[in-house]
């Protein structure tokens, strides 16, 4: 049977939402660790998150640099602002759900296999200071679910591992 229509139902994000709290209270102390964890869950956890990676802002180089990820290594490590989708998202400090990214004229491609792509941003005191992305093989693959999931582990990880 081909239940590949049935992702969402199937999903249970408030266990995995859980799980990410249980990963900052463990790892407070090493952002990296923490950071680094929440990738491989996610990415483990959910068959269509292909590529999870957070990319923080480095004011002086004006470009985004990615700290750590789940998924197949990109060459893409450093982002200038306002190129791709990420550089998108650090200019404009709004997410992007890209239903469809061979459609996309500002879009950097990490993987020929990739097919849709969320971005979410990291505020801290209401400063931009970075995002998550998450890269699908799926078409049309992330909704609002998806964006709301990921504004609630970027509030836990500001508020857990940047403001304490
Ligand atoms: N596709 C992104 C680049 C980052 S990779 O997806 C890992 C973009 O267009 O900004």
């Amino acid at each position: 049977m081909d239940n590949s229509n049935f992702n969402f139902s199937l999903i249970n994000y408030s266990a995995l939402f859980k799980n990410c709290i249980e990963i900052v209270n463990k790892y407070q102390s090493n952002k990296n660790l923490a950071l680094g964890e929440i990738c491989r869950l996610l990415n483990e956890k959910i068959d269509f998150y292909d590529w999870v990676g957070f990319y923080f802002l480095d004011e002086n180089k004006k470009k985004l640099i990615l700290q750590c990820f789940a998924g197949k290594p990109t060459e893409h490590k450093e982002i200038p602002i306002g190129k791709g989708i990420c550089g998108q998202v650090a200019k404009t400090s709004k997410s992007l759900i890209i239903s469809d990214v061979s459609k996309e004229k500002n879009y950097i491609s990490c993987d020929i296999k990739v097919k849709s792509e969320i971005v979410v941003p990291i505020f801290v005191n209401h400063k931009n200071i970075g995002q998550i992305d998450v890269d699908s093989m799926k078409i049309n693959a992330f909704d609002k679910n998806d964006e709301n999931f990921l504004k609630q582990i970027n509030k836990l990880i500001s508020k857990n591992l940047f403001l304490d």
